[in-house]
């Protein structure tokens, strides 16, 4: 059986490097889920065989780890800057000059904007990984690197391989992980990241290693260290990592002049904008080993290596107004509004100022002369101010207001976040009208014949003040005093009352309750049965459902404890509104007499999916496991402990696609 695992391990390992870096695959995606299905089963079957290298531990899991210090072998440095052509050519006569007349070779390089790595491997499996932290220790953050895909966790041992080695390189969220990611966050309610850079950061410092395997991270690899490697030049030590199985750029250049390294840096000033990822400049470094060591270090850069920062497109403009917008959420989000400039292509007006924080560091006053840039945000910003441009009389002060501008009611700043938010949920007017917008969109009650405006009409107008009032509109009230507009008021009031047929979750999900998205109210839906079950559970039960953590559990927790909400959910109950998961037809009996554990993540369906099945065809759901167990449905990363039980019980475990036989759905 070892035999096997072992080799399937090996296949998987290398099926992973085909897709995740070299982009090509030999093999369908069933026969890919096949081989990891048939590898998870054995590794469940035979614990001993334990290892947190295993294909099946990209997964990651949900529970939370705290992170260890650890020093690095060698301080990482950060790299000087240079913003222009001068400064690029001051370094390489500097270079020329220290080396006595040699002329260098260069090697030139994108530098990718996320945040770097430092990986241990012995024998050729990943031992450790390590944030950059000071410089002189990291956090340690194995666990959450082992779900990037593109990173190997075992390589096969070859020629040349030091028994031990260290590889540095850059961990980022490439454009299309961070687009989905913000996508989704904002229909959660969530505050967005401002850019890739900080999306990776914080993924990669999550407690959850599920959060992270999920976020889809990528990385980059651009040193390899160990005084037992043969190459004497960094190309060349770039190549052989990549041969190792690394992600190294395939851009990477050697410049034999200086204007073969102006010429790199010509084209990807243009170009970069067509990469997958975020990159914010170029780095360049002495090619040959024996010349770096020649140049070495200052306290804390190296003489062999500078980057070049690509100018961020910065335009200068007059700022005349910040407005503080309170959204759905009641988050409150500063906007500049300055006069409008070119920049990138575009006309800014407005600019994003994030947060208190940011107000605060910048000192603004209207009237300023402020720099606004955009670097690969999607939002400009105001970077920075030309306080010399500041005449002798200073404009007011931008402050960051206490209470809610729109409703008056003190603001909130929640641990941990950036934002401020309004505490009064249910009386501003923003936060009304948007949660109504919310109630009606189409992912959640879908009420097309109700737009926007129409909702800030009926707000005005006293019509409705929440989502409640929605269900007391009579016809009159939607149609003009003179008789008119009856049709597209009967279309309203029926598109409302049609609200009556969506299921449960998308009722719980138009609820707009903070960071609930449509997954989650799905998943949670699925897992209560109904409204009363789920407003009487505990955060700890919340907790219990998939993809459900502690902020999640909070808020909704918080949610149902508060009266008017309460009272939103009879009045929606009294208008016939579903409250629970609509029965289900019994499917079969297959699954008749069999009380089943269902435990880990799942590929097909969610474990409340599978939940539902169970009983769809006659099954009971039991939650732990027991000599009555008949057997437990597992998926990946089933608990440890959940195993043992089941092994120590001979209690069967079942994988997800004998299940599906079983119920005549393989
Ligand atoms: S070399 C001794 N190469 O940029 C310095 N760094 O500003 C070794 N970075 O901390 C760094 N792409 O996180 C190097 N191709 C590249 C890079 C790169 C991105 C990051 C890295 C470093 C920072 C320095």
């Amino acid at each position: 059986m070892y035999k096997r695992i072992i080799e399937l391990r090996k296949i998987l390992h290398q099926l992973n490097h085909d897709y995740y870096v070299n982009h090509t695959s030999n093999v369908t995606d069933y026969e890919f889920d096949a081989m990891m299905n048939e590898l998870y089963l054995l590794e469940t079957q035979y614990p001993e065989y334990y290892d947190a290298n295993s294909p099946t531990q990209r997964v990651g899991s949900d529970h939370a780890a705290d992170f260890v210090q650890v020093a690095h072998n060698t301080p990482m440095l950060s790299l000087g800057n240079t913003y222009n052509r001068e400064e690029v050519r001051a370094f390489y006569e500097r270079v020329c000059t220290l080396l006595e007349g040699e002329t260098p070779e260069i090697c030139c390089e994108l530098k990718f904007d996320g945040l770097s790595i430092s990986l241990h491997y012995t024998n050729g499996e990943l031992t450790r990984a390590l944030t950059r932290g000071d410089g002189v220790s990291g956090d340690d953050v194995t666990r959450n690197v082992r779900t990037i895909r593109s990173i190997p966790l075992k390589i096969a041992q070859q020629e040349g391989m030091p028994e031990e080695f260290e590889i540095r390189g850059e961990i980022v969220m490439p454009w299309s992980s961070f687009n989905r990611l913000n996508e989704e966050r904002q229909k959660a309610g969530k505050p967005l990241f401002a850019n890739p850079r900080n999306a990776a950061s914080g993924t990669l410092k999550s407690k959850q290693s599920a959060v992270v395997a999920k976020r889809q991270l990528d990385a980059y690899f651009y040193a390899l260290s160990s005084a037992e490697i043969e190459e004497d030049e960094h190309g060349k030590r770039l190549e052989l990592a990549k041969r190792w199985g690394f992600k190294t750029s395939e851009h990477t250049r050697v410049a034999h002049s200086l204007e073969e390294v102006f010429d790199f840096i010509d084209y990807w000033d243009m170009e970069r904008s067509s990469l997958p990822v975020a990159t914010d400049g170029i780095v360049l470094k002495v090619n040959a080993l024996k010349q770096q060591d020649i140049l070495g270090f200052t306290a804390k850069t190296p003489r062999w290596a500078i980057a070049y920062k690509f100018q961020a497109e910065r335009a200068t403009t007059t700022l005349r107004e910040v407005t503080f917008q309170v959204g759905r959420t009641g988050a409150i989000t500063p906007v500049a509004n300055m006069d409008a400039v070119a920049l990138a292509g575009t006309t800014v007006k407005r600019a994003s100022l994030h947060n208190a924080d940011i107000i605060g560091q910048l000192d603004l006053h209207i009237g300023d002369k402020v720099y606004v840039e955009k670097a690969g945000e999607i939002i400009p910003q105001i970077v920075g101010v030309d306080y010399e441009a500041r005449g002798a009389e200073l404009g007011t002060k931008v402050e960051f207001p206490r209470t809610c501008p729109e409703c008056g009611a003190p603001l909130v700043r929640y641990e941990g976040e950036a934002a401020h938010y309004c505490t009064n949920d249910t009386g501003c007017a923003p936060q009304a009208k948007g949660r109504i917008e919310h109630f009606i969109s189409k992912d959640a009650m879908n009420v097309d014949s109700l737009g926007k405006e129409t909702v800030a009409d009926m707000y005005e107008r006293g019509l409705v003040r929440g989502i409640a009032d929605l269900f007391f509109l009579r016809l009159t009230d939607l149609m003009g005093e003179d008789g008119t507009r009856e049709k597209s008021a009967q279309k309203i009031i029926d598109g409302i009352a049609a609200c009556k047929n969506m299921p449960f979750d998308r009722v719980l999900y138009a609820l707009g309750i903070r960071f609930v998205g449509k997954v989650g109210a799905k998943n949670v839906a699925q897992h209560f049965k109904n409204i009363d079950a789920l407003s009487n559970a505990s955060v700890e039960a919340m907790m219990e459902v998939e993809g459900v953590g502690q902020s999640i559990a909070e808020s909704l927790h918080g949610f149902f404890n508060n009266i008017e909400n309460m009272q939103l959910i009879e009045t929606l109950r009294h208008a016939g509104l579903q409250m629970e998961i609509a029965e289900k037809v019994k499917a079969s009996n297959a699954l008749e007499g069999k009380s089943i554990v269902v435990s880990g993540v799942f590929t097909h369906h969610s474990r409340d999916e599978y939940k539902d099945l169970i009983e769809q065809h006659g099954g009971k759901n039991v939650s732990s496991i027991s000599k009555k167990t008949s057997f437990v449905l597992a998926g990946d990363n089933m608990g440890p402990s959940k195993l043992e039980k089941a092994n120590a019980l001979g209690v069967a475990i079942v994988s997800e696609e004998e299940f599906l036989k079983m119920i005549g759905e393989g």
